[in-house]
C-alpha cells in the first residue's frame, strides 16, 4: 500500500539554489543571503537581479537591469480596456486576466525557454506592478498614470497608484515590504507555476497559474483578512476575548501559522517594526497595539509551532500608507514576481514533468445503470 502525503506535507520535491528556509530556526535565505541583511542593505531592483541570475549585480550589471526594467513599465492599451471593462470583477480575476492578455499579445513570449522566459520575466516584473496601479486607479474612477523612468521600482508603483510622487520613506517601505515578499522557495503559487512550467508552457502561462493560485485566503489573502480582524476589534482591550472566541468556535486566526515555519517568520518580524514606527508617525498606534495584543492572545499556540506570518503586519502598513484592502493580494504578487520568474527558469533549465499520483478511494466495480433507471 503506498503512503498518501495529504497535502505535499514534507515532501522535497526537487533540488533548488533560489531560496533556503529554516523553518525550525525562523531562518529564510535567498541565493545564500539572509533575508534580515538583503532588507537593510537591498533594493527591489537588487533582489530580482539576485533572484534571476544568481549573483549580486555589480554597477554596470544593475544599471542595465533596471533599464531593463524600466522599458518594460508600459502595458497596451487593449489591456487597459480589458482592465476598465472587468471594473467590478475581484481585483486578483482582474490582475489573472491583464497578465493573460500582456503576454497573449507579445508574441515574443511564447517559447518556454530561458533565451525568451528571461526578457518576458524582467518585463512582467514591470507590467504586474503597472497593472495593479492601473486598476487601481480605473476602480477608483481615475485615469491610469504612466510611469515615470526616473523612479525606482517602489517609488513608481506608488507614483502610479496615487499620482504623485511618493515622499523617500513611503518608497523605502514598499521597497523592503517587495523584498520581503520577493520569493518563498515551493509555496503554493511558486509550486503552481513550476507544475505549469514542467508541461513547457510558456512563462506567460505559468505566471497566470500563480497569480491564479495565490488568491486563495490561506495564501495571499491572509493580509486582508487581518486588516479586517483589527477593524472588528476595534479596541485593542477587546483583542483578547475577540481570539479567544475565534479558537473556540474552531476558526483559525488568520495571519497565524505556516507550512514551513514553526517559529517566528522573519519577515514578519521585520514588517513589525515598520507598522510600529509608521503607526506612529501617521498619529494612529490603534492598528498596532491590536495586533500586539492579537499576538499576546496567540503567545499559547507558539508551543504548536503556530506563530505570526508575514501576512501579520502586512495589512497594517498597507492601509497605513493608504492602500486599500482589496489590493493587498495584488500587492503579494507585484513583490512575489521575481521568485515566480526565478522558479520558471530554473524548472526550464533542468525540465522534468511534475506529476504526482493520487491514492484512488472511489469504488471500482459498479454496474452502469441506464438513465431512466436512475434515483
Ligand atoms: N489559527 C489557529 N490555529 C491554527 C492556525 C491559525 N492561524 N494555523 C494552524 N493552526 C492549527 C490547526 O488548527 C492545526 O491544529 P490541530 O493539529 O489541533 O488540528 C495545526 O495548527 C496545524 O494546522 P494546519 O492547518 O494543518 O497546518 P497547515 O500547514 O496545513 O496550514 C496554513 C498552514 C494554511 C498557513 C494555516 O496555518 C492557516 O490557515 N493560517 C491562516 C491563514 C494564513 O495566515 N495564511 C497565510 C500563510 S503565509 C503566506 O502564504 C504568505
Amino acid at each position: 500500500m503506498s503512503s498518501v502525503g495529504t497535502g505535499l506535507k514534507g515532501i522535497v520535491l526537487d533540488e533548488t539554489r533560489i531560496a533556503f528556509i529554516d523553518g525550525e530556526a525562523g531562518k529564510l535565505v535567498y541565493r545564500g543571503y539572509n533575508i534580515h541583511d538583503l532588507a537593510v542593505h537591498a533594493t527591489f531592483e537588487e533582489v530580482s537581479y539576485l533572484l534571476l541570475y544568481g549573483a549580486l549585480p555589480n554597477r554596470e550589471q544593475l544599471r542595465d537591469f533596471d533599464r531593463q526594467l524600466k522599458a518594460g513599465r508600459t502595458i497596451p492599451e487593449p489591456v487597459i480596456e480589458i482592465i476598465q471593462r472587468m471594473n467590478a470583477a475581484h481585483p486578483m480575476d482582474v490582475l489573472r486576466t491583464a497578465c493573460s492578455a500582456v503576454v497573449g499579445l507579445d508574441e515574443n513570449s511564447r517559447e518556454a525557454t530561458v533565451d525568451v522566459g528571461l526578457p518576458v520575466g524582467i518585463r512582467l516584473i514591470s507590467q504586474v506592478a503597472t497593472i495593479v496601479a492601473a486598476m487601481h486607479r480605473i476602480r477608483q474612477g481615475l485615469d491610469p498614470v504612466s510611469p515615470r523612468e526616473e523612479l525606482s521600482h517602489a517609488a513608481n508603483f506608488l507614483y502610479m497608484l496615487f499620482g504623485h510622487e511618493p515622499t523617500a520613506e513611503d518608497a523605502q517601505i514598499i521597497d523592503l515590504d517587495l523584498v520581503l515578499h520577493a520569493e518563498h522557495s515551493s509555496n503554493a503559487s511558486t509550486f503552481a507555476a513550476r507544475v505549469a512550467a514542467g508541461t513547457a508552457a510558456d512563462i506567460g502561462s505559468c505566471i497566470v497559474a500563480a497569480i491564479a493560485t495565490l488568491k486563495g485566503p490561506l495564501h495571499g489573502g491572509a493580509a486582508e483578512a487581518v486588516q479586517k480582524t483589527v477593524e472588528e476589534i476595534g479596541d485593542p482591550q477587546k483583542a483578547i476575548d475577540y481570539i479567544e472566541e475565534k479558537i473556540k468556535a474552531g476558526e483559525k486566526v488568520m495571519g497565524f501559522g505556516h507550512r514551513v515555519y514553526k517559529n517566528e517568520d522573519p519577515r514578519g518580524s521585520e514588517l513589525r517594526g515598520v507598522a510600529r514606527e509608521l503607526g506612529h508617525k501617521r498619529g494612529n498606534d490603534q492598528w498596532f497595539q491590536i495586533l500586539q495584543e492579537v499576538e499576546r492572545a496567540m503567545e499559547p499556540y507558539r508551543a504548536k509551532g503556530i506563530y505570526p506570518n508575514v501576512d501579520f503586519y502586512a495589512g497594517a502598513v498597507y492601509s497605513l500608507l493608504g492602500i486599500p484592502d482589496e489590493q493587498f493580494i495584488p500587492m503579494f504578487a507585484v513583490g512575489r514576481m521575481p521568485g515566480w520568474v526565478a522558479h520558471v527558469l530554473e524548472q526550464y533549465r533542468d525540465n522534468v514533468l511534475i506529476r504526482p499520483l493520487l491514492e484512488y478511494t472511489g469504488p471500482r466495480h459498479l454496474r452502469w445503470t441506464p438513465i431512466d433507471q436512475r434515483n
